[in-house]
């Protein structure tokens, strides 16, 4: 975003207070922001709060003749890279729609030559009337980028869509909008699985195994990186989930199991959690106690939901489903049986034989199996191995 100018029409929402927190993001991010505030705007937030975090000063009128002579309005919207009007409010949406030019802000949209994004914010009712939604399809059939509304609880007491994006989100659709081409996977959806998987004994007890989520987490980056919306599933990890991503944090497989039910539908989902094989059947509510005869309890097991096998094989399922393998013998062959077995596209094999450093440690080193045959990859980074599978990713989905 260095060097880049983003003109941002601030509507008469609510919403608005959360501007900005936007400029601050846009900024440190390297961009140049270009603030307009509408007369409804201005009732929101202030002129002052908006020039002095954009350190720039704040276009409010049509009728500035010092404005006119320096610059002129045009020249105002077209030497910004993109316009972007947060918040959208329905009035705004509607003159956009119209093509009508009674304001600084309308008049600027419609003599823009760049691309507009805007980031609708309203009352629930005024963003399901006929009115709005007939405005919206002109206004995406005249290719206006949108980011939100999300849904949720309203300044106004009621709940549903209608809340602005957040700062972050519109940050990433700017992002998106300003280079296409860096972004092959704006606008697809991925699953990540990441982590163990805990299995409670009883509520204080639990079995688990040795994963970081390390690797997990980095192909959750790499994907944001490519500009994917990522749905990162995952279990009590070591490692932090990386920022950007939409983290929905489980314990048990059958959790994770019903979270990526939930995140579905997507264009790809990459399996990478150590997921427990069982869990215990008899749990108890209670923690356990010695019986002061020295007998231990006996843990009784059952086999836990194979989660890569199940999504390969539901009918929502990925264009791209990517498993991995963690072995410590025969490691194509394994991988690529458990390929077959689980009717997954792709699986990344390793060998995680104690010596490798592997489990926990920062490098793999790893095998790509396709129905192409077997890739072997040299031992590099988690980050570069998350990286190489992204772009990978990108080739089929993006
Ligand atoms: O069978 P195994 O656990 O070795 O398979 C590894 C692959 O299967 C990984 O991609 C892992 O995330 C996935 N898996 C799963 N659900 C399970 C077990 C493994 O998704 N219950």
């Amino acid at each position: 975003m260095q060097g880049k100018r983003i003109l941002l029409i601030v509507g008469g929402g609510i919403s608005a207070y959360k501007i900005p927190q936007l400029i601050r993001l846009l900024r440190g991010a390297g961009a140049a922001v270009t603030p307009v505030l509408t007369a409804a705007g201005a009732q929101f937030t202030t002129p002052m709060t908006l020039s002095v975090l954009a350190g720039e000063p704040v276009h409010d009128t049509l009728w500035n003749s010092g404005d006119e002579a320096e610059i002129g309005h045009i020249q105002l919207s077209r030497r910004a890279d993109l316009v972007v009007v947060a918040p959208a409010t329905a009035d705004l949406m509607a003159r956009m729609a119209q093509g009508l030019a009674g304001d600084l802000a309308s008049t600027l949209l419609l003599a823009t030559d760049k691309r507009v994004l805007i980031a609708p914010a309203m009352n629930v009712r005024m963003w399901n009337h006929p009115a709005t939604l007939r405005n919206l399809a002109t206004l995406k059939g005249d290719g206006i980028l949108t980011v939100g509304p999300d849904s949720g609880d309203m300044a106004c007491g009621e709940y549903g869509p209608g809340r602005m994006a957040e700062p972050e989100a519109i940050l990433e659709a700017i992002r998106d909008a300003l280079t296409p081409a860096l972004r092959p996977l704006a606008g697809r959806h991925v699953i990540v699985t990441s982590g163990p998987t805990h299995e409670p004994i009883d509520p204080v007890r639990y079995i688990a195994n040795r994963s970081s989520g390390a690797q997990g987490a980095a192909i959750a980056a790499a994907l944001r990186d490519l500009g994917a919306r990522v749905s990162f599933v995952t279990g009590p990890a070591a490692v932090a989930a990386p920022a950007g991503v939409e983290v929905i944090a489980v314990e048990t497989a059958r959790q994770m199991q019903e979270a990526v039910a939930v995140a579905l539908p997507a264009d790809a989902a990459v399996m990478a959690a150590a997921v427990a094989d069982w869990r215990v059947v008899n749990a108890s509510a209670q923690k356990v106690k010695k019986d002061g005869q020295g007998q231990a309890p006996v843990l009784e097991m059952a086999e836990n939901p194979d989660i890569l096998a199940w999504v390969s094989r539901d009918e929502g399922r990925p264009r791209l489903v990517v498993g991995f393998a963690a072995e410590t013998e025969n490691v194509v062959a394994h991988a690529t049986a458990k390929r077959a077995r689980k009717g997954c596209d792709w699986i990344l094999a390793n060998d995680v034989s104690p010596g490798t450093g592997i489990m926990g440690g920062t490098e793999n080193a790893v095998t790509l199996i396709t129905d192409e045959g077997a890739e072997d990859w040299p031992r590099m980074s988690k980050d570069a191995v998350a990286a190489r599978l992204a772009a990978r990713i990108a080739e089929v989905i993006g």
